[in-house]
């Protein structure tokens, strides 16, 4: 299959790119101008272009079958109003000029698979989340709605729109993972504030095979829970982790108001959660391989 790719050049972008090339599928993935991109693999290629921005990008990409949103500038920082200001726009403009290149096809059936976040639910001190909850109403849960409202305009031109909202990726290599583990083998992890707080998370290889798996599949459309079915409160994750790397995590737990402090209303992200689980993955047989977290260490580590 042609597949056109947004944000391929990131974490989950560039494990992905891999995994699809491997299947047989040409990949082509829009990247801002600038230097020191990830070299790519056989059947992989670059096309020069800003997503924010409507271009000459978007008549090419109008010749692929399946488009795959990942786009968007890091959550991980500080929010300034300007910083939020990326966040959205980074997301919600790439999205729109997707959606327009989309919609500027002349022939055939087109698929889009879009990525939003778990973060689409707000923050839940219990209970479990599936896709069919509402949404939250912070920052992270009205950005989530707007960058899967400007995917499924998509659906007025025939497309099939499936949403992926992800857990936190753990993968090799970057993501949430690389940091946490430094700070591990330092002997420095600690549980987060109360670390009652859930951590919704997914293994890299099956977010890929997530991927695959909706682009074979073309009943399904709609949302679609991206986590693994064993989330974990911070304090297990905290232990579990410190069990895979064989260090002790003694430290005292981080208090919230020092998170809120050096990291401001980000801050609150780490100190609350959401507990989701792949409820439409699972009903539709889809097989994870690493469904529980030490199984998903053993394999990472
Ligand atoms: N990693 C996670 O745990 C996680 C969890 C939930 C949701 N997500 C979402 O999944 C997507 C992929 O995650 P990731 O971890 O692979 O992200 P990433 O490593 O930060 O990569 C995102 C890509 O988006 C592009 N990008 C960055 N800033 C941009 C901007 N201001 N305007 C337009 N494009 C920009 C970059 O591509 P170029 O520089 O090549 O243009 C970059 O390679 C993101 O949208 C993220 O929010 C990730």
């Amino acid at each position: 299959m042609l597949v056109f790719m947004t944000g391929g050049t990131g974490f989950v972008g560039k494990n992905l790119t891999r995994v699809l090339t491997e299947k047989g599928h040409e990949v082509t993935i829009l990247t801002r101008p600038g230097e020191g991109r990830p070299p790519l693999p056989a059947g992989a290629r670059y096309l020069e272009g800003d997503p924010t921005r409507p271009g000459p990008w978007q008549e090419r990409a109008a010749s692929h079958e399946t488009f795959i949103n990942l786009a968007g500038a890091s959550i991980f920082s500080r929010w300034t109003e300007r910083r939020k200001r990326d966040l959205l726009e980074s997301r919600i403009l790439t999205t729109r000029n997707l959606v327009e290149a989309i919609r500027g096809r002349r022939k055939g059936i087109a698929h889009l698979l879009s990525t939003s976040a778990v973060g689409y639910y707000g923050f839940h001190d219990e209970g479990d989340l599936y896709e069919g909850n509402g949404p939250g109403g912070d920052f992270l849960a009205r950005l989530a709605v707007d960058w899967e409202a400007e995917a499924d305009r998509a659906r007025e031109a025939g497309v099939r729109v499936a949403i992926c909202r992800f857990g936190i990726v753990l993968g090799k290599g970057g993501g949430a993972l690389e940091p946490l583990e430094r700070l591990f083998r330092l002997y420095a992890g600690s549980p987060v504030g109360s670390g009652r707080q859930w951590f919704s998370w997914i293994h890299e290889g099956d977010l890929a095979r997530i991927f695959l798996y909706l682009m074979e599949r073309t009943d399904l459309d709609g949302p679609f829970n991206c986590t693994a079915p064993g989330p974990v409160r911070n304090a297990e994750f905290t232990r579990t982790l410190a069990d895979a790397l064989r260090v002790r995590a003694f430290l005292p737990a981080v208090p919230g108001f020092l998170m809120r402090l050096v990291l401001g209303e980000f801050g609150g992200v780490i100190l609350k959660g959401q507990k989701v689980l792949p409820g439409r993955l699972l009903k539709e047989g889809f097989h994870f391989r690493f469904p529980d977290l030490p199984s998903a260490l053993e394999d990472l580590l």
